[in-house]
């Protein structure tokens, strides 16, 4: 903990405009510097550095922040990390921690235990893996599965034997309370208040296909366990854990960062083993939610790496269902520089089934003719609305309006604006005026395309336009 009477004092002497303006080349505008967004890709600067509030903000994107976020934002450093790097840039020495010395033993050993925990599971990967090489039946069933010994390394399968402690080989201690705390060993009892001594301890994962989850950093953080043959549940997953919180990770983010770049785009799918069987058939580029909706905490995660995302889904009714759970995901992150898809497979099908059975190219073509994103609200917004009626229409707009009001401001938006009026049966203006603004031309324009975005340097303080959606994109 840095005390926030120093994190003050420093802002105070650092320059925004000098630190951001190491990375991006800025203009002066008016009283404000702009130029080209570093956070993403665009060709006329639509990024403001104001010296007056020392802080950033993108009219494109929507990022927005101080010189310490922008350190953490754009460099990934770490908080702390980015206060000793201004602190020294300006001369300042980080104070000593304020807190009481129990209080830093515990932070520090928290820090410790994660690391700890990470030591703990990749050694277990490790011991995965080599008891693949000697199972002759998880191999087989890789193979049938068409997987490659070359994709299957690249993700670091393994298996886990049969057996009840089977790590015991592994670990030198098998009451280790990491082995239990890591979510590897289940410990019978413990939340009975029993003695370790008097609880009963075996592995979570037996006899199972292992798929190591890692962060980004590439850390393995926990672990999916396919059952072999038929049995429930078809995966298992690791608990959450210190180090795993399961509606913030994405399976195969780490292993697709080069195809991401490659491709230019992101495949979102359901399955471990859509995300290995794409990687292994051309399309390095795919990630999967752990059988978990998609949030937007992953969307923002994935947005780190790429600015188009694809969605594949079944063609069933939970296909249906999670699209619109990943719609509502996206909205919030739909600016006018990023392309959200969504694709629907055949209902028979998820990805590793059907590029199996038709190849590279028609998934190409799927990819290709993925529904955008101002489609699919279209649509969604029409489920049960009968629209040859008005009562169906009005409802169809009810549906409407909370998915485009989640828009952030932008051409986009207007554009759906139209779209929704043209579809509800209304002009424009008069659905415009049932909505209320909300599109920054609360100022008496209505309809002006320009509301924000193209070039707002040119007004004296643009960040006294209403305080601009920024903290919407918080990490
Ligand atoms: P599916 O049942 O669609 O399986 O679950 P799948 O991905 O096609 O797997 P294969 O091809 O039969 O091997 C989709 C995802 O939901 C989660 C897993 O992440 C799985 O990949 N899931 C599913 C579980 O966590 N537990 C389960 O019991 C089943
Ligand atoms: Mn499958």
């Amino acid at each position: 903990m840095i005390p926030p009477g120093f994190i003050q004092e420093l802002l105070s002497r650092v320059d925004v405009v000098e630190v951001v303006g190491r990375h991006v080349e800025l203009k002066k505008a008016g009283i404000n510097h702009k130029g080209l967004c570093p956070f993403h890709g665009e060709k006329s600067p639509s990024f403001i550095v104001s010296p007056s509030r020392q802080t950033y903000h993108c009219f494109g994107c929507g990022v927005h922040g101080d010189a310490i976020r922008f350190l953490t934002e754009h460099h990934g450093m770490s908080f702390v990390e980015a206060v000793q790097d201004l602190s020294q840039q300006v001369g300042l020495q980080v104070p000593e921690d304020e807190r009481s010395e129990a209080d830093r033993a515990a932070a520090a050993e928290q820090r410790q235990r994660q690391t700890t925990l990470t030591d703990v599971l990749a050694k277990a990967a490790q011991h995965y893996r080599q008891q693949l090489k000697s199972s002759p039946r998880a191999i087989d069933y890789l193979k049938r599965r068409g997987l490659t010994g070359e994709v299957a390394q690249r993700f670091g399968l393994g298996y886990a034997p049969e057996g009840w402690r089977t790590l015991a080989s592994a670990f030198a201690r098998y009451d280790d309370p990491l082995l239990a705390e890591s979510g590897m060993v289940i410990a019978q009892g413990a939340d009975e208040g029993k003695s370790e001594a008097d609880q009963k301890r075996y592995d979570r994962f037996r006899d199972r296909i292992m798929f190591p989850i890692r962060n980004v950093k590439g850390e393995t953080i926990a672990f999916g366990g396919r059952v072999l043959d038929k049995g429930e549940p078809k995966y298992l997953n690791s608990p959450e854990t210190p180090v795993f919180v399961k509606g913030r990770e994405l399976y195969g983010l780490y292993e697709s960062r080069t195809g991401l770049r490659e491709k230019g785009y992101a495949l979102v799918t359901e399955g471990y083993m859509d995300v290995v069987a794409l990687a292994q058939l051309g399309f390095p580029n795919a990630v999967a939610t752990l059988g978990t909706a998609c949030t937007a905490e992953h969307v923002q995660k994935l947005l780190r790496f790429t600015e188009q995302v694809v969605f594949s889904f079944d063609g069933d009714a939970a296909g249906r269902r999670a699209a619109g759970r990943a719609l509502e995901a996206a909205l919030p992150h739909a600016t006018d520089t990023r392309s959200f898809r969504f694709l629907f497979l055949p209902a028979e099908h998820d990805p590793d089934s059907y590029v199996r059975a038709h190849g590279q190219q028609a998934f190409e073509a799927q990819v290709r003719d993925a529904v955008p994103l101002s489609r699919q609200l279209l649509e969604h917004a029409a489920i049960d609305c009968a629209l040859d009626t008005a009562e169906g229409r009005a409802r169809m707009l009810a549906q409407a309006r909370p998915l485009w009001q989640a828009l952030p401001d932008g051409a986009l938006k207007l554009q759906l604006l139209s779209e929704l009026a043209r579809q509800g049966g209304l002009p424009a203006e008069e659905l415009s005026g049932l909505w209320g603004q909300g599109q920054g031309n609360s100022r008496g324009r209505p309809g002006n395309a320009q509301a924000h975005g193209s070039s707002p340097a040119e007004t004296d303080d643009p960040f006294d336009d209403g305080t601009p959606p920024g903290e919407r994109y918080a990490s």
